[in-house]
């Protein structure tokens, strides 16, 4: 653009020439037009070559830019705000949106302070230069300051004095990094603060440009410079980045200066800093800070305790540049920086700890951040974190709590690197937390700045009780987005495979699906105590709000009701209800559970139920792998997870018939093990889902009315024994319900139908004991899994995707749910006068029974009219009748 203008300007002062030229009237006229012509001529050559020129420059210029950005891959990182930031050229960064307004401001709200750490008494030729530097910048700083050791003061205020700076710059001496930093903590009023190092002479547009990129919201949390160092990945080497390509920087041959074209994260940065005001006390928050380089203490603060990444910005020419000089300052501090980082041991001992390096942060997926306190921990863990790090895009750190509590970090990757492919990437930090010290309050801050820097989606810790460790990590968790697993030491290998299979979604909502557990009894306790110590000896994986409700009828007896007021329930809530009236089963079993919510699951037990130690693994899995994963909406006709596997199929209008599914899937598509899909309702031991409970409640209410008052609606389930010999049972309405809807249960399908619960079959309400009948236990009774075979009899050992498990109908028989479905609406276009709300597979149900419960209007209206006229009569005769007892009583006393 310089150039351009100098060509225009000659050109019109040639113009200027040939006119007074041409005006001259001595010429003769032919001679004139001659000349005229020629001059034209010549000077349209000059104005053409002029305009081509400038076409040229602006062209390679234009393809400067464009090779910069297709050539140059675009990096990408995060910033604090943690959305994903792309690389920017110098071009782009200065289209980006700035609040920035220099017309709100005489001068900008910005202090530079020159830290003056030059020795050289006489020499003060560079401070001279970077004065002006500063001085001829577009934008003006609000003040100036020089910070200088105590010997170097005269030196500076001669200089000032010479120059006539007295006033306008202040000097402040320092000693050492923090008394530099107090200075800049207690004294700077600006919000903006750029410091330089000593010698660093700045183009005249920097502070221009630091002030507009600082105030797009991509940059606004960043701390800007255009000169950085990366760590490198084995942590033995720096990577220096000088912001402009000099023959001198260039020097080394083995590419460890670099010039950057795009705006990317640096370890640190040297030379300039561009920071915030509001930020300085962030500085002080490391214990060891005063032993660290500057330039690695600014970055790592700054990240570790505020996540604020450090950028160098591109640049594009002089203008922009850092440091102006041909010879610039980069080189030698980068050399100083080698060697120091070879010798400093504090700063060893930093990048030792694992502190918050960006040459660590591998991914933004998955982050799962682990603590382990103690190689004691370490080992029940080992499995549970090299699994992870080797599944999906899980990306892994695990924090140590260092050397006095028995495990630090360098110790940690040692046993890491021994696991060999057994064990994915893994990050180690230290939290080199000290024994002497108050422990909970170490663990709580640094914890709590570690989540700040890693911003792990999953956190996983072991469950310790009254331990400083354990609830200093769960204090500091408070306030931070982030699932947290808590898992008993003891417990993690029956869990490992579960995390593993999971979907990371899943895994997330690990603590949302709660438990209810309803017991419904009366009076056996003997069974009711069996039942409450098979759960209370189960395994619930750190879960502690697994509440328990016993429901006892009105016939309960006194034992039952004095082990109901003692027994301990440590797992969550205990609740005891007592009926006053006789329910029996049926509003026992309904009333008992009702969802608080749509993550509120009910598990029905009746007493002479027993569970397996994994009956809580197996709801645990099957629950956040159907109904939280990614495709829980395929899963929206599931009502329920049964603990107990089917071996009687009671619905064959002519009876129980034994049942075996491995017969059922032997030879199909489908792994003769395989866990599956079940429309008959389990009411031993199984779980059912607020959604279609909750449905299933509105249902069964119009239903008992209709069947005892009304009598609108016949509904008969086609070939379902269900239909025509059972009463009053519960289930038999909801097999009607689930049957209009396609509604299915899963159900495990383990050898020898080893089960999450069985039924002790005693005698009750429904099994009676009879003469010369098998005794009801071996048609019944199944094994529970004591032993931990889980994984393995599961085929592939983990649970199938939803759409690929078996789906049986009432009598067991092999189906699809489009069958089901077809079928219910057969039925319900039967019995309904209103079309079912949904149509195909896929329709979205809304768990509402309107369309089901519709009659016509009329009738109904009729039918009730009649029934209430009917009641009426009943109940005026019986007033009648006892109006009548009451006045032949009256008589009786009077009489007496
Ligand atoms: C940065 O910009 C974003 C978006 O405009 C805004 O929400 C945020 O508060 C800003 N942060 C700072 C430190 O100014
Ligand atoms: C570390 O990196 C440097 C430079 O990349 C290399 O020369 C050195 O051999 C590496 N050291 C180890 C232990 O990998
Ligand atoms: C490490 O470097 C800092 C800053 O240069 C210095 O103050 C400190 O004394 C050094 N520490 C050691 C142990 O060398
Ligand atoms: C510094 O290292 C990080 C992590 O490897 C990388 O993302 C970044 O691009 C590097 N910085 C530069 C300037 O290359
Ligand atoms: C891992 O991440 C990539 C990129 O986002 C994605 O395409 C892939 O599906 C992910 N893999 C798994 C197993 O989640
Ligand atoms: C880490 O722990 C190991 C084993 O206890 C020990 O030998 C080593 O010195 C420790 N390292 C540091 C840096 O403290
Ligand atoms: C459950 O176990 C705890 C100890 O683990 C015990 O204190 C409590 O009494 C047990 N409760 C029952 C009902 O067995
Ligand atoms: C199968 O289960 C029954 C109890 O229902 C048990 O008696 C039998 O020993 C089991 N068989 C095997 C092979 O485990
Ligand atoms: C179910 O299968 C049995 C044979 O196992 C068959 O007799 C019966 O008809 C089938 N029932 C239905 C409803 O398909």
């Amino acid at each position: 653009m310089y150039h351009k203008g100098n060509l225009h300007f000659s050109y019109h002062k040639r113009a200027r020439i040939t006119c007074s030229l041409l005006s001259s009237s001595s010429f003769p006229r032919i001679f004139r037009y001659i000349i005229l012509i020629s001059l034209s001529l010549f000077l349209f050559t000059i104005f053409y070559l002029n305009f081509k020129a400038n076409q040229q420059i602006l062209s390679e210029q234009h393809n400067y830019i464009n090779s910069e950005s297709e050539n140059t891959p675009h990096t990408h990182f995060e910033t604090s705000s943690t959305n994903a930031l792309e690389g920017h050229t110098y071009v782009e960064l200065l289209q980006l949106e700035s609040t920035w307004n220099p017309t709100l401001y005489k001068n900008a709200p910005v202090t530079i302070i020159i830290n003056n750490d030059n020795n050289d008494q006489k020499n003060n030729r560079n401070i001279d230069k970077q004065l002006d530097a500063i001085f001829s910048q577009t934008v003006k700083p609000e003040s100036i300051w020089i910070t200088t050791s105590a010997e170097q003061e005269e030196n500076v205020n001669k200089l000032l004095k010479e120059k006539r700076l007295t006033d306008i710059i202040q000097v402040y001496i320092r000693d050492d990094n923090s008394a530099y930093l107090q200075i800049v903590q207690q004294k700077v009023q600006t919000k903006y603060i750029l410091l330089l190092n000593y010698g660093v002479i700045l183009g005249n547009q920097y502070l221009q440009n630091m002030l507009y990129v600082s105030n797009t919201k991509e940059y606004n949390n960043t701390l800007l410079g255009t000169m950085g160092v990366n760590l490198s990945n084995n942590e033995t080497s720096l990577t220096c980045y000088e912001d402009h390509i000099t023959s001198h920087s260039t020097y080394s041959s083995d590419g460890m200066i670099k010039y950057s074209r795009t705006s990317i994260r640096v370890d640190m940065l040297t030379n300039i800093w561009f920071l915030q005001k509001q930020w300085i006390p962030i500085l002080f928050k490391e214990r060891d800070a005063i032993d660290l380089p500057l330039e690695f203490l600014i970055s790592i603060t700054l990240q570790y305790h505020s996540n604020i990444p450090s950028i160098i910005l591109p640049t594009l020419n002089q203008e922009s540049w850092g440091d102006v000089r041909s010879t610039s300052i980069q080189p030698v501090i980068c050399n100083n920086l080698r060697r120091k980082f070879s010798s400093n041991t504090t700063w060893k001992h930093y990048i030792e700890r694992g502190y918050p390096l960006i040459i660590k942060e591998t991914s933004n997926q998955n982050k799962i951040m682990i603590i382990l306190d103690g190689i004691y921990q370490e080992k029940y863990f080992r499995t549970l974190y090299c699994k992870l790090s080797l599944t999906r895009n899980n990306s892994i750190s695990i924090i140590t709590t260092g050397n006095d509590r028995g495990l630090n970090a360098s110790e940690l990757r040692k046993i890491i690197k021994n696991e060999k492919s057994l064990c994915g990437h893994i990050d180690v930090y230290d939290l080199d937390i000290n024994n002497n010290n108050n422990i909970r309050s170490q663990i709580y801050k640094g914890v709590g700045h570690m989540i700040e820097y890693l911003r792990p989606e999953i956190l996983i810790y072991a469950k310790v009780t009254k331990n400083s460790i354990f609830q200093g990590i769960s204090s500091s968790i408070e306030g931070f987005i982030v699932t947290t697993i808590k898992l008993p030491l003891e417990e993690i290998e029956f869990i490992t495979e579960l995390m593993i299979d999971l979907p990371f979604s899943a895994l997330k909502k690990w603590n949302e699906p709660k438990i209810q557990l309803q017991i419904i009894t009366q009076n056996r306790p003997d069974s009711l105590s069996r039942l409450i110590n098979s759960l209370n000896t189960s395994y619930y994986f750190g879960d502690d709000n697994i509440s328990l409700t016993v429901n006892m009828d009105r016939g309960a007896d006194p034992v039952t009701m004095e082990f109901c007021l003692k027994f301990l329930w440590n797992h969550g809530s205990k609740n005891v209800r007592h009926r006053v009236v006789q329910g029996g089963l049926l509003p026992a079993v309904m009333e008992s559970y009702y969802p608080n919510d749509y993550n509120d699951y009910g598990i029905l037990l009746e007493d002479d139920v027993e569970v397996s130690p994994f009956y809580y693994l197996w709801i645990k899995y099957t629950i956040l792998k159907y109904r939280y994963g990614p495709d829980k909406h395929l899963s929206q006709r599931l009502f329920g997870i049964s603990l107990y596997g089917q071996r009687q199929m009671e619905l064959h209008i002519i009876g129980r018939r034994p049942y075996d599914p491995e017969s059922i899937f032997h030879g199909t598509k489908f792994p003769d093990r395989s866990p599956y899909l079940s429309q008959v309702p389990c009411s031993w031991g199984a779980v059912y889902f607020p959604e279609i409970w909750r449905e299933f409640h509105d249902f069964l209410v119009e239903r008992l009315d209709d069947e005892t008052k009304y009598h609108l609606q016949d509904i008969i389930i086609p070939n379902s024994r269900s239909s025509f010999k059972w009463k009053k049972s519960w289930k038999k309405y909801l097999i009607e319900l689930i049957y209009l809807r396609g509604y299915v249960m899963l159900y495990p399908n383990f050898k020898n139908f080893t089960s999450f619960s069985t039924n002790h079959a005693e005698i009750g309400i429904h099994i009676h004991r009879k003469k010369d009948k098998p005794d009801p236990v071996t048609i019944f009774g199944v094994p529970l899994m004591k032993e931990f075979t889980l994984y393995d009899e599961l085929p592939n050992n983990h649970l199938t995707d939803f759409t690929d498990l078996p789906v049986t109908d009432l009598w067991g028989n092999l189906t699809t749910f489009n069958d089901l479905i077809n079928r219910g609406i057969n039925l319900h276009n039967q019995i309904s006068q209103c079309p079912p709300h949904f149509k195909k597979d896929d329709d979205l149900l809304n768990f509402s029974t309107k369309d089901i419960l519709c009659v016509d209007e009329e009738k109904k209206r009729i039918a009730i009219q009649n029934y209430e006229k009917k009641h009426r009569a009943i109940s005026s005769v019986s007033k009648i009748l006892s109006d009548v007892q009451i006045n032949l009583l009256e008589l009786l006393i009077n009489v007496n």
